[in-house]
C-alpha cells in the first residue's frame, strides 16, 4: 500500500544515485547488468515492512536479496545463471552470519587465506583457524537454518570436476596449474561446506583477471580466445579478494537476524521452463522487485563463461544455458527477437504473481523508451492491467556511465514503475 508519505519521498529521491549511500551493499564478484543496491534498497525500504518477504525474479547476483536481508527482510531469488546463483548464496550466507555473529565472517577470510599462503609457499601442512575451532561446521549449522537449499545440499549442487580442458585455452599452463592445485586445497580442506562455496566464489572472481584474455568481459562473451599467453599471479589476486571482500563486510551494515528461522531461499530455475520453481518459501510473497534482462543487450551467460567451466559446465552445457536466457544478445537478429522477449518476459511473469499475497506491491527496472525497448514496459503493464494490477508510479533514471550498466549498448536511461493491486 503506498501511502501519500511514501509517494512524495519517492518522488523526490534522485534515482541517479550519483551518490553512494552508506552501509548499503556491494558487489564480491563481477556480473554484467547488475543495479547499483541503492535502487532496491530504497525501493525495499519504502514499499515493504520487517520481515517481509521480497521476491526477486531475475535475481542476477542479489543485489535485491541483499539489501532485503541488510534491512531485516526476508528474500526470495529465482535466477537462471549457476554463477549468479552461487555469488548470492555467498554475499547472503556472509551478510547473514554478520547479522548472526560479526565475528565468523573474518574468520572465515582468515581461513581462505591461509590456503592461499599454504599453496603459494607450496606448505600443505595448512594451519587453519577454522579447523582447530570447529567454525566450519558451526557456519554450516546456522546456515541450514537461515537458507534454503542448505550450504551442504548447494555445494553438493555445485561442486563437480572443473572443465579444465575448457580452461586452459584462456588460462596460461603454470597459471591453470596454480589454480588447479588450489581448488583442490579449498575442496579437500576442512573449511565446512560454506567455506568450500566461498572459495569457488573467490576462485571464479580471479577468473577472468587469471585469465590472458584481459581486454574485456565483452571479449570472453564473443568466445575471442587470446592472441597469446601471460603467466598471472593468482594469489596476489586472490588476496586482493579476500581484502575486498572483507572491506564490503565490515562496511555493509545489517539487521541483527533472529537466527533460527528461514530468511533466504535461493532457486536455480529457469522461467522457459515448463515446471515451476522447486525451492520456494512457503509464505507470501509482500513485493517483487525486479530488473529484467533487457532485450539484445547481454549474454549473461557467456559473459561468465570461465566461472561456468569452473562450476563443471561443458560447451554444450553453456549453449543450452544461453538459449533459456530471456533478451540474451545473442538472439538479437533472429526473428521477431522483441516480440519473442516481451512474449517470455509476460509469461514469465504470470507464474511470478502466482506467489504473490493479495496486496503485494511490483517494482520493475526496465528499458526507457529512448532505448528502443519500449515493448517491453507497455506489454508487462497491459498483462498487469489484465489481473486488475494498476500502475502507480513511474519515474526514470539515467545511467552513469562510471559504473554504467550497459554502457556498451544505446542504453543510458532506466524507468522504475510501481505497481499495486
Ligand atoms: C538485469 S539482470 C538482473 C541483475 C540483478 N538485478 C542484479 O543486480 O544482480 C537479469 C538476470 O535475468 C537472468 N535471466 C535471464 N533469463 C532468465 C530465465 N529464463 N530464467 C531466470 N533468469 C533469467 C539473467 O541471467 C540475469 O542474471
Amino acid at each position: 500500500m503506498i501511502t501519500t508519505r511514501i509517494w512524495r519521498q519517492l518522488e523526490n529521491i534522485d534515482w541517479d544515485f550519483s551518490e553512494h549511500l552508506l552501509g548499503s551493499s556491494k558487489a564480491i564478484h563481477w556480473y554484467p547488468g547488475t543495479f547499483p543496491s541503492e535502487v532496491p534498497g530504497t525501493l525495499i525500504q519504502a514499499l515493504s515492512a520487517q520481515d517481509d518477504l521480497i521476491f526477486d525474479p531475475y535475481g542476477g547476483i542479489g543485489t535485491t536479496a541483499l539489501e532485503s536481508l541488510r534491512q531485516g527482510r526476508r528474500a526470495w531469488l529465482v535466477e537462471g545463471n549457476p554463477v549468479g546463483c552461487i555469488i548470492s548464496y555467498v554475499s547472503a550466507g556472509l551478510l547473514l552470519l554478520k547479522s548472526v555473529d560479526p565475528s565468523l565472517p573474518a574468520i572465515l577470510v582468515a581461513s581462505l587465506r591461509s590456503i592461499i599462503e599454504s599453496n603459494k609457499n607450496d606448505n600443505l601442512t595448512v594451519q587453519l583457524r577454522i579447523k582447530e575451532d570447529n567454525v566450519g561446521k558451526d557456519i554450516d549449522n546456522i546456515l541450514a537454518k537461515l537458507i534454503q537449499p542448505t550450504p551442504k545440499q548447494l555445494y553438493n549442487a555445485f561442486s563437480c570436476e572443473p572443465n579444465w580442458e575448457s580452461l586452459a585455452k584462456w588460462v596460461e599452463p603454470q597459471t591453470l596449474i596454480n589454480l588447479r592445485k588450489l581448488h583442490y586445497s579449498i575442496k579437500t580442506t576442512p573449511l565446512g561446506n560454506f567455506g568450500k562455496l566461498a572459495g569457488l566464489v573467490m576462485t571464479s572472481a580471479i577468473l577472468r583477471p587469471a585469465s590472458s584474455q584481459t581486454q574485456s568481459w565483452g571479449h570472453i562473451a564473443d568466445n575471442v580466445l587470446p592472441k597469446s599467453f601471460e603467466s598471472k599471479d593468482i594469489y596476489k589476486l586472490c588476496n586482493n579478494w579476500l581484502s575486498r571482500t572483507q572491506n564490503i563486510i565490515v562496511k555493509t551494515q545489517v539487521t541483527s537476524s533472529p537466527g533460527n528461522e528461514k530468511r533466504f531461499w535461493l532457486s536455480l530455475h529457469s522461467w522457459q521452463k515448463r515446471k515451476l520453481p522447486k525451492i520456494k518459501p512457503s509464505i507470501e510473497v509482500n513485493v517483487l522487485l525486479t530488473s529484467p534482462p533487457y532485450a539484445g543487450a547481454i549474454d549473461y551467460t557467456l559473459a561468465q563463461r570461465l566461472s561456468l567451466y569452473l562450476l563443471g559446465h561443458s560447451e554444450d552445457n553453456v549453449k543450452t544455458l544461453c538459449s533459456m536466457e530471456i533478451g540474451a544478445r545473442r538472439k538479437r537478429f533472429l526473428p521477431a527477437s522483441q516480440a519473442n522477449w516481451v512474449s517470455d518476459m509476460v509469461h514469465a511473469l504470470s507464474q511470478q504473481v502466482t506467489y504473490l499475497s493479495s496486496n503485494a506491491s511490483l517494482a520493475f527496472v526496465l528499458p526507457h523508451k529512448d532505448a528502443g525497448r519500449e515493448a517491453g514496459p507497455v506489454g508487462i503493464e497491459a498483462y498487469l492491467r489484465s489481473i486488475d494490477c494498476s500502475k502507480l508510479m513511474e519515474v526514470e533514471r539515467s545511467i552513469r556511465q562510471g559504473r554504467a550498466r550497459q554502457s556498451w549498448t544505446s542504453i543510458k536511461k532506466e524507468i522504475i514503475q510501481i505497481y499495486g493491486f
